[in-house]
Order: structure tokens, then C-alpha cells, then sequence
């Protein structure tokens, strides 16, 4: 043999397996982990994600994929079907976290493979895959067939998979995933992420960052379910099958069974049930059979209202004037961006409001994982719940991004109706995204809610444009409120009294900290400065939060102040204003304060409401 032959053989053999070694998972160091960072394993989100709609038989795919970064849409030409990829990731994740094991940035265009088995005894029912959010496009196939897309990168979507699995050995899934974010061009809901992340605009999360999860069913199978249960017993259910044809349904709930038919509202009533607020938080389970399908559901009964009581406009809990004081939850972790790193993380940061003893939490222009609604649901935190907004910039929707964005609220509206902790659905954020030359959209899109949703209360502008939609006269101000109040500023419209008078924002006080809190990233650290107020101490933290609480609760005296949003619960990236620092490892209020002083403002508000109010 020549001796070149022997040299070039090994090389080509080398350089063949170096191509097709994929990268082993591990956590990439994130700029500032958490407590649970390196908790997470490769065995993340092991709960059933669906809990108001959860079926017995189902598998959970969590866990490690592979993952390879694509160049353009053009890739889908030939999708690498059989091909090992680049590097194993995390699912689920978003592909900018260092949980993802990639932390990459302009993760634009991806590929993720797994393969999965499905029991044999699943055999001769339909199969669903399911997968709880992808951001932004997916494209899906299962052994070399494009088997679904869905757009939108915050809503659960069910492929019929039945058709495409084998059900001995394994079945090959790609997906492929398209994240434009605020790239040239795209005008897409992205609440805060931007690809060019500055001071309170942060990192983006692109890929599968929910669980995915495959289930079998009945041929005839439930799809969703409606449920409203107000503070009379009454329960105003809606069955929706997959056949989409009237069947009778069965409801089983507190012992007592109640029949109706699929696909159209049915109404049953039960005595006297306990009924739902944060200060109780009693939930019902119930099961719903519908054929063969039986799934496992909760509610709870709660009546949510606006009327005019004592001569204020306010929102109305069980027949009772409710003063809605929460934090913007803006649902960013240093470790997982928009995945929380685990159930208990998530959860932990919902038990430290409650601890201080807000009775809401505005989500803010995201959309969370169901089981984040299910802990509210439990814990007794009323939502506001807001559609993630359009671009911040100033780049306005032309038709069709403006006829997509209002797809996706009615997509955000009949995938979350059946919470009971939510109460009020925000549409647009401080005029982000809103058009405002001719017609105003918030008005029509406030109409669209209500008819999809005539239970809750709708904050059709939070912050900056509002012409009168909706049911809240919410003004934002930083740092002092401005509340239900005959004085305001610049941006902000006069208070008007036919509305509820309301602080969709204020707060925002900065307290900075060592560098081993912080996001370590040198282009955050130098915004932190391009903020309203930092104080230099905690001292004077408290010590502004005390004042400014105070003001808020004169305001509720004095004025027409029918609740608030503290910005924020945590510091994110750039901005250190948070009730927690960003590791979540210190909690900046005086609990036992910021207790009593959010218990002045439920005072106040009773109190204006049942006549004793205060004289200046
Ligand atoms: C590597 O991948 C190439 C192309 O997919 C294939 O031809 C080759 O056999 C693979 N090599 C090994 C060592 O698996
Ligand atoms: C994708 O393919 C189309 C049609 O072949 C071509 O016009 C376009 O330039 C390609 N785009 C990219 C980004 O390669
Ligand atoms: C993917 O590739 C593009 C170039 O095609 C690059 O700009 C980008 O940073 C890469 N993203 C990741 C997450 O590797
Ligand atoms: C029941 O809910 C549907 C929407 O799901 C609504 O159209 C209908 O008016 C409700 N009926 C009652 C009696 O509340
Ligand atoms: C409802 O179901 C959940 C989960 O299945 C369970 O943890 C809870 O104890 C049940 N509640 C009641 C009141 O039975
Ligand atoms: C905040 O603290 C960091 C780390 O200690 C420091 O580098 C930065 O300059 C500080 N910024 C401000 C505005 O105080
Ligand atoms: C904010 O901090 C950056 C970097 O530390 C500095 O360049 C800038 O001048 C500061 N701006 C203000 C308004 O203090
Ligand atoms: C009014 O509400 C306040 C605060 O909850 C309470 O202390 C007071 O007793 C109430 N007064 C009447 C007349 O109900």
C-alpha cells in the first residue's frame, strides 16, 4: 500500500466523524444563574401541561433534542430527515438561555430533532402531539412528512399525528422553527424581546420554550373547553369536539353529574358553592366525559364586574368592590429567559407577591406556561393578563400584520377564558403597536374581546393613547401615581370618572447591586443608569416604596383609584427596580411593611367605597 493512501484513509474517517458528532448537552454558564439553574437536569417540566384539559394517556417528550442552527426558510427544501444535528439542546428552552445549552444569539432559523416511541397499546386511537409554545413558526414533520405549522409564539397548538406514527420502534420528528423577532421587516407580537437588547428591551426567546407532549384519544375527542362559573352556581360550559358535531357530554362535578351536548354553551347550576377569591382561593375539580374521551378539569366559581359604587367606577369581585394592587410580572429569568427554570421557580416568585401580600399580577406582554395560570388559580392572585404587544419602536403593523396580531388575541382570549384567577385582558401596551391616525383599532379589537369573553373586564389601553375604549381610565406614571386623579402629565390622558380610574403602572424605583446579582452583560450594566430614580441604599428603597404606596393610598382616599401595578417583581437585565433581584436571591421590600401598607390601600378602598372617607 502507498503510504498517502494510508494517511488520506483515517483523515476522511476522522473528519466524516468530527461532522457527525453532535455537541453533548450542558448548561452554559448564563451572565447570572438562580438557585434552581443547575436543578433543572434533562428531565425538565415533568407536570402535565394542560391541566384544564388533561388526559391519562399521554408521554411526555421532554428532555434532550438536537438542535442546528439554519440559514433561511429555503432550508426546509430539504430538511436533514435521518441526519444527526449539530448539538443536543435542552426542550423545553429558548435557544438564547444558557438552560438551552446554545445561549445563541439571532437563533433566526433552527432545526430540532427527537425521535420518540408510542405504546403499542395506543394503537387503533387517534395520536395528538402537542406542543404548549413555540417561538415563533414551527414547521413539523414526523417521519419525512410535513405534518403541521403553526404561527404565533405563544399558544399550544395539536397536531393529529395518528396518520404519520408508527407504532413499532421509532418515530423521527423535525421541526423546523422561524423567529424573525424585530428583525428588518417583521412586525410580529413579541412583547419585550428584541434582537438588540437595551435597558427594559431584553433578550429574545426563539424555539420550543413550552413542553411537548403526545397523548391518545378517541377518534371522536374533546378539543377544548369553555367554562365560566360565576358567584350564583351557575356553570356555562362549552364541549368542543374534534368532529365539531353535537354529542351528548357529561360533566361530573361535586359529587353531582349534569348532561348536555358538545359544541354549543350548556348551562347547569350548583348550591351554594364556595366561591373564588385571593383571599380564598376555591377551586372545584370535575371530569367531562364525551364518548370514550374523559379528561380531568377545575374551575371556580367567582363573578367578575364593574359598577358604580359610592360615586366610583370599580371592579367588582363577587359582588364586592375589589381594589385589583399587583406587580408587572414580566416572566424573564437570567437562566431560561422566558422558561422558567422549573414549576417551583415559577412558583416562588407568585408565593413572594402573595407573602407581601398583592392580590393580582399583571402579566406583561407575555404569555405563560398553563401551570402559571393553574398557580395564580390556586394561590389566589387575580390576572391581568396582557396581549404581548407589536414592536416598541414606532414601526407600525401595515393590514395584514395588523389582521395577524388580531388573530392572535383571539387565539390568546379562547386558549385562557377558562381561568378563573384571570380577570381583565389587556390589548395594547403604552401605544405600542396601536395605529392611532384615522380609525382607532382598539376600539373594534375591545368589541372582539368582548364578544369571545363577555365575563371579564377589558383594559383596551394601558398607558399613553387611550380615546375611551374599554372599561379602565389607566394612566402610567413613574415614579409618583397619578390615580384616578384630576392632575396628570404629558402622555397620559385625563382621568375620566365614567371608567375605572386606574395606575396600569408606577414604581419602578432602582436599588443597584454587586455585580454577583446582576446581569452580568457590560452593555446592560451601563443602562442601569437610564431609569427614573435609583436610590442609593435599601433604606432609601423602603423608604421611597413606603412614600410612594402612601401616595397611592391617599390617591384611593381622596380620589377615584380603583387599583395599581407596582413595577416590578424582579430586575430584568438592565433594570434593577424589582420587588427581587434577577437571581431572585434578595428580596428588597420589608415584608411585614409592604404588608401593612398594601393593607392601607385595601383599607382605603373600602373604606371610600362604604362612605368613611377621609376629609382634606
Ligand atoms: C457522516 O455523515 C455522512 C453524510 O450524512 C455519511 O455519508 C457518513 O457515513 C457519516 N459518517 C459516519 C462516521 O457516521
Ligand atoms: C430562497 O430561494 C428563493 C427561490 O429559489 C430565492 O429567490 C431566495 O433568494 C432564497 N433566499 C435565501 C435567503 O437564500
Ligand atoms: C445562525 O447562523 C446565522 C448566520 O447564518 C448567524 O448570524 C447566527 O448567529 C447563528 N445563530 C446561532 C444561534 O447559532
Ligand atoms: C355561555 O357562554 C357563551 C360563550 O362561551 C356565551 O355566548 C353565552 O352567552 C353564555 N351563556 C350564559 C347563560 O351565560
Ligand atoms: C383536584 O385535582 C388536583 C390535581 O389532580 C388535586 O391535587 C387536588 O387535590 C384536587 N382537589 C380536590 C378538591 O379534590
Ligand atoms: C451598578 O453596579 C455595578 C456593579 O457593581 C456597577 O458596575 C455599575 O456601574 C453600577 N451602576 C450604577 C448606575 O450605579
Ligand atoms: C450612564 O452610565 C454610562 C456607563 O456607565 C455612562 O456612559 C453614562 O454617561 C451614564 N449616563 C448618565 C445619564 O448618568
Ligand atoms: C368601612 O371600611 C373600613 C375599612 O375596611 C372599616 O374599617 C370600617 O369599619 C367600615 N365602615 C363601615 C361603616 O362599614
Amino acid at each position: 500500500m502507498r503510504p498517502e493512501k494510508l494517511l488520506f484513509v483515517p483523515l476522511l474517517a476522522s473528519a466524516a466523524l468530527a461532522w457527525n458528532t453532535t455537541t453533548k448537552y450542558a448548561v452554559k454558564e448564563p451572565p447570572l444563574t438562580t438557585d434552581w439553574t443547575y436543578k433543572v437536569g434533562t428531565n425538565p417540566w415533568t407536570e402535565y401541561p394542560r391541566p384544564q384539559l388533561e388526559r391519562s394517556d399521554w408521554q411526555n417528550l421532554n428532555g434532550i433534542w438536537t438542535y442546528q442552527n439554519a440559514s433561511s426558510i429555503n432550508d426546509t427544501d430539504s430538511p436533514p430527515f435521518g441526519k444527526p444535528l449539530a448539538n443536543e439542546v435542552l426542550v423545553p428552552s429558548c435557544l438564547e438561555s444558557g438552560l438551552s445549552g446554545i445561549q445563541g444569539r439571532d437563533a433566526l432559523y433552527s432545526w430540532f430533532s427527537t425521535s420518540f416511541t408510542v405504546p403499542s397499546s395506543w394503537s387503533g386511537r387517534q395520536i395528538l402531539l402537542n406542543f404548549a409554545a413555540v417561538d415563533y413558526e414551527a414547521t413539523v414533520y414526523i417521519n419525512g412528512n410535513q405534518v403541521g405549522f403553526n404561527r404565533g409564539g405563544y399558544f399550544r397548538f395539536t397536531i393529529d399525528a395518528t396518520e404519520h406514527v408508527s407504532f413499532n420502534g421509532a418515530n423521527e420528528m423535525l421541526v423546523f422553527v422561524h423567529d424573525p423577532v424585530d428583525s428588518e421587516g417583521s412586525v410580529i407580537p413579541i412583547g419585550k424581546q428584541t434582537l438588540r437588547p437595551s435597558h427594559i428591551f431584553y433578550t429574545p426567546c426563539s424555539g420550543i420554550w413550552q413542553s411537548v407532549w403526545i397523548e391518545a384519544a378517541p377518534e371522536n375527542h374533546i378539543t377544548q373547553l369553555d367554562v365560566d362559573a360565576n358567584m350564583d352556581g351557575q356553570v356555562n360550559v362549552t364541549v368542543h369536539s374534534s368532529s365539531g358535531t353535537s354529542v351528548p357530554v357529561e360533566i361530573n362535578l361535586d359529587g353531582s353529574s349534569h348532561t348536555g351536548s358538545s359544541d354549543a354553551p350548556f348551562q347547569f347550576t350548583i348550591d351554594s358553592p364556595n366561591l373564588w377569591s385571593p383571599g380564598s382561593p376555591t377551586l372545584y375539580n370535575f371530569t367531562v366525559k364525551l364518548g370514550d374521551d374523559e379528561v380531568k378539569s377545575y374551575t371556580g366559581f367567582r363573578t367578575i364586574a364593574k359598577a358604580e359604587v359610592g360615586g366610583i367606577v370599580s371592579p367588582i369581585l363577587n359582588g364586592e368592590p375589589v381594589f385589583m394592587f399587583g406587580t408587572l410580572d414580566q416572566g424573564f429569568w437570567p437562566d431560561g429567559i422566558y422558561t422558567p427554570p422549573s414549576r417551583e421557580a415559577m412558583v416562588y416568585d407568585l408565593q413572594v407577591l402573595k407573602k407581601l401580600n398583592f392580590n393580582m399580577v399583571r402579566k406583561h406582554i407575555k404569555v405563560e406556561t398553563a401551570l402559571f395560570y393553574q398557580a395564580c388559580d390556586r394561590l389566589g392572585l387575580l390576572v391581568i393578563q396582557d396581549m404581548p404587544s407589536l414592536r416598541a419602536d414606532g414601526v407600525l403593523p401595515d393590514d395584514a400584520q395588523q389582521a395577524e396580531f388580531t388573530r392572535q388575541l383571539e387565539v390568546l382570549i379562547n386558549q385562557h377564558k377558562s381561568y378563573p384567577s384571570i380577570a381583565t385582558w389587556v390589548i395594547y401596551n403604552e401605544g405600542w403597536g396601536q395605529l392611532r391616525d384615522g380609525v382607532y383599532p382598539e376600539f373594534g379589537l375591545t368589541e372582539l374581546v368582548r364578544s369571545i369573553d363577555p365575563t371579564r373586564l377589558i383594559d383596551s389601553t394601558t398607558g399613553w393613547y387611550d380615546h375611551g375604549a374599554g372599561d379602565f381610565s389607566d394612566n402610567h406614571h413613574y415614579a409618583n401615581p397619578q390615580c384616578g386623579t384630576p392632575f396628570y402629565s404629558i402622555q397620559s390622558s385625563p382621568f375620566d370618572p365614567t371608567r375605572i380610574g386606574f395606575q396600569g403602572e408606577f414604581g419602578g424605583i432602582g436599588q443597584n447591586v454587586s455585580i454577583e446579582h446582576l446581569w452580568n452583560v457590560q452593555q446592560a450594566i451601563d443602562t442601569i443608569n437610564q431609569t427614573y430614580e435609583i436610590d442609593q441604599t435599601l433604606d432609601a428603597w423602603r423608604y421611597r416604596g413606603h412614600s410612594l404606596l402612601n401616595e397611592l393610598r391617599e390617591q384611593t382616599e381622596k380620589y377615584s383609584c380603583g387599583g395599581g401595578v407596582w413595577t416590578q417583581t424582579t430586575d430584568v437585565e438592565g433594570e434593577v427596580n424589582g420587588l427581587l433581584t434577577y437571581d431572585r436571591r434578595i428580596l428588597r421590600p420589608d415584608v411585614e411593611m409592604w404588608s401593612k401598607d398594601l393593607q392601607a390601600l385595601y383599607d382605603a378602598a373600602a373604606g371610600r367605597m362604604n362612605g368613611s372617607v377621609p376629609t382634606y
